[in-house]
């Protein structure tokens, strides 16, 4: 196998209307509700930034324009906090900001489903793999996520999945794989299908959110064809492409806890989880949870 070549760009698809946080999301995109004091999207860029992605490229909607802004240097707040010698809330602004030139912003003008969104990216991220994260998704553990699957794409190359178990009646509600063998850390995948009707799931690992891809997926969506709920699906475009032996795909197991922050509880829980684990917050929180419940 040739030495294979180092991911530098993420995708981060943020065009979901979010009508499940509604009225929160009317002026506010999804993707800016805070998780503890960060809005969601900056958890994840911070993830794919430690893993040492170097190039953002986002896939917008009209109304998301705070996240572009958000990406930003904001001149007035940082001249007054340097003004007001507030050095430390400076420092902390400035380490989470991508520098000039690393962030993309494309529109996917429709909302034709998450295959659709991922293509529209294909110009900026041009002929090298690249890693998908799903915004919705916040993978909380000891060794960030997108890291171990950089870490094993310099082993296995190829396509890489992040999976976790769920329970068996929530398969129906994720990509789900089939793999060699279930409870090693890195393994082949066998099959793949997407929101597979109950009863039918090849095994209980879900995808989880965080993808490694070759560009070559690209050349699959654009065929556009709908699947799963009338959308066009990425899952069916990663099963087209694993037909061919040159695009082999590998699970890779994520240990920690995953928020799936597209409903309700997924993100109240996310947000007890990361303020309990801070110096700050969890004490006094962990305090007053339990005399609240
Ligand atoms: C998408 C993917 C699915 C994956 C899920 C994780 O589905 O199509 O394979 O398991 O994200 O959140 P969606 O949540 O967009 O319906």
């Amino acid at each position: 196998m040739t030495k294979p070549k180092r991911i530098r760009k993420a995708v981060l698809p943020v065009a979901g209307l979010g009508t499940r946080f509604l009225p929160a999301t009317k002026a506010v995109p999804k993707e800016m509700l805070t998780i503890v004091d960060r809005p969601a999207i900056q958890h994840v860029v911070n993830e794919a930034r430690a893993a040492g992605i170097e190039h953002f490229v986002f896939v917008t909607g009209r109304g998301k324009s705070a996240i572009e802004d958000h990406f930003d240097h904001q001149f007035e707040l940082e001249a007054t906090l340097s003004a007001k010698k507030k050095t430390r809330e400076l420092e902390d602004l400035l380490a989470e900001l991508p520098a000039a030139g690393q962030t993309s912003f494309t529109r996917q003008q429709a909302p034709l489903g998450l295959g659709h969104a991922v293509w529209c990216a294909r110009d900026i991220i041009g002929n090298e793999p690249f890693a998908l994260l799903l915004p919705d998704m916040l993978h909380h553990g000891a060794a960030p996520c997108l890291g171990e699957m950089i870490e094993a794409h310099t082993q296995t190359g190829g396509n890489l999945i992040a999976v976790s178990p769920v329970p068996e009646d929530q398969t129906h509600q994720y990509g789900i794989v089939g793999v060699e063998d279930p409870k090693a850390k890195v393994s082949r995948i066998t099959s793949m299908v997407e929101k597979p009707p109950k009863g039918t799931a090849p095994s209980n690992l879900h995808i989880t959110g965080r993808y490694i891809l070759e560009p070559e997926i690209f050349d699959l969506l654009a065929r556009q064809e709908a699947g799963a709920g009338g959308e066009i699906q990425l899952t069916d475009s990663m099963i087209a492409l694993s037909k061919d032996p040159q695009h082999a795909f590998h699970a890779v197991r994520f240990d920690g806890d995953i928020y799936d922050c597209g409903s309700k509880i997924g993100f109240l829980l996310a947000n007890v989880a990361y303020a309990l684990e801070r110096e700050d917050l969890g004490p006094e929180l962990k305090a007053a949870l339990k005399a609240l419940v």
